[in-house]
């Protein structure tokens, strides 16, 4: 019997406001059969993209959302960020006939409950990191001394990739222990949003293991049973040259990354994320949307040390450039539980590159409301995309948050495809732009 036609969705809802909500929309607004693309809340740089509109509704406003899919006849929702997911917005949406892709809160506590994720991965035999949840102060100081080692320690809840410390020594793991007990942070509030479930283990940290390798991201599109991989990133997430200095949320990243290929890919498909689905499934949840996969490549082989429920950021405006006009159609089918029908999604095999500019200041006390100016002319292989920036009354546009604006472009090598991103950073400014020179050190020769 031939399979029924898997639509192109004419019209699409973007949640979120950061350069990935962007690269996003951008990307959709490209795919054949896509008329408009609506992103909320957006930044100042959503209405120049092509095909975009912004709309000024909060990602975590639930109703005034479902009134705008209904408005506009929205016929998918990308929802960008973990938080609204965690919060339930997708369950929302969908129980309003909107086809959502992103998971409910059940198959969000992959990101939100780090507890959660490492018994998951612990019933389904995927390869982790050993771990002991604790619930208390003294149970955390009493597995550490056990121990004896100084081990990974991880706050809980959503922490916004700050909750984790790998410590070095005994004392700096206390030390660590000591400041989620304190309240730093607030994985209680986190955890609340997830549920049920994640609030009755009661686990407010994990402590792990150390593992040890280089780390790469992997990314699958799933429709609750069936998933397509998208190229694999190696992002950049310490603050300074050398990757040196605190964590940020990311300061570039490079797409794909030579660490995993073909043969290690299909590996990790075998290992971590068919696995990962199947026991979603055995658990009632039917998760679409994406699943990325933080692994260390260890010497036994890929371990996972998180899951997030969401595109990164900033891979995803390094990997959607590379992404073919079928997007859509995918997003969709993912969204409607019917991958199988939809058309192959064409990969190209391009590099990406990516820079960001941060505000002075970040990851700590940024600088922000200064004047944005940018000469970059964007190109087939060359894109701007705004993260923290906002657009005032008389159309200036200006910076409001840590990650300004991504730099992303595309070439046959990464010398080239760095080289461009680069030149095309040179083209832009604000007052205490900082950049990292040396994003991409691992694939540049120059
Ligand atoms: P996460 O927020 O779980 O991605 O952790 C942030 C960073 O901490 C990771 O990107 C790793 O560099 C590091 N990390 C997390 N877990 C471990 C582990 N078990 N062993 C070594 N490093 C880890
Ligand atoms: N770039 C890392 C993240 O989005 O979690």
């Amino acid at each position: 019997m031939p399979s029924a036609p898997c639509p192109t969705p004419a019209r699409i809802l973007v949640i979120g406001g950061g350069g990935r909500e962007n690269a996003l929309g951008w990307a959709l607004a490209r795919c054949s059969g896509v008329e408009a693309v609506w992103i909320a809340p957006g930044n100042g740089g959503t209405s120049d993209l092509q095909g975009c509109r912004q709309l000024a509704i909060a990602e975590s406003d639930q109703a005034g959302l479902i009134s705008t899919c209904r408005d506009q006849a929205i016929e998918l929702v990308v929802v960008g960020p973990e938080a609204p997911l965690a919060a339930g917005l997708a369950d929302a949406l969908r129980a309003a006939g909107v086809p959502v892709f992103g998971p409910g809160a059940d198959g969000a506590q992959l990101e939100a409950s780090k507890q959660w994720a490492k018994a998951l991965m612990l019933e389904a035999g995927i390869p982790t990191a050993g771990y002991w949840p604790a619930s208390s102060r003294e149970q955390a100081l009493e597995i550490l001394e056990r121990e004896g080692r100084p081990l990974v320690v991880k706050a809980d809840g959503l922490a916004a990739g700050k909750g984790v410390t790998v410590a070095e020594t005994l004392e700096e793991a206390r030390a660590a222990i000591e400041e989620i007990f304190a309240g730093r942070f607030d994985s209680s509030k986190a955890s609340a949003n997830t549920g049920a479930e994640a609030d009755a283990a009661g686990a407010t940290l994990v402590l792990e293991e150390r593992t040890f390798g280089p780390e790469v991201s992997v990314f699958a599109l799933c429709d609750g049973e069936r998933m397509v991989l998208l190229p694999t990133a190696q992002d950049h997430k310490r603050i300074g040259e050398g990757d040196t200095g605190p964590n940020t949320g990311g300061m570039g990243a490079y797409a794909p990354a030579p660490l995993l290929d073909a043969e290690g890919l299909a590996e990790v498909r075998r290992l971590v994320l068919e696995p990962t689905v199947a026991a979603l499934r055995a658990r009632g949840i039917d998760y679409r949307g994406i699943i990325y996969a933080g692994l260390m490549l260890t010497e036994s082989g890929p371990s996972v040390i998180e899951f997030n429920c969401r595109f990164g950021d900033p891979e995803c405006e390094t990997l959607m450039p590379l992404l073919g006009p079928e997007l859509a159609q995918v997003l969709l089918a993912c969204a409607s539980g019917c991958l199988d029908q939809a058309p192959p999604l064409t990969i190209s095999a391009g590099c990406s590159a990516c820079v960001i500019a941060a505000a002075q200041g970040y990851p700590g006390t940024i600088r922000q409301g200064d004047p944005i100016t940018s000469q970059l002319e964007p190109s087939a292989q060359l894109q701007l995309f705004h993260a923290g920036t906002r657009r005032d009354a008389d159309g200036s546009c200006r910076t409001s948050g840590g990650r300004v604006l991504a730099v992303v472009a595309q070439a046959d090598d990464f010398d080239s495809a760095f080289e461009q991103a680069y030149a095309g950073l040179a083209q832009v400014h604000f007052e205490g732009m900082t950049a990292r020179r040396d994003i991409g050190h691992q694939v540049r020769s120059r």
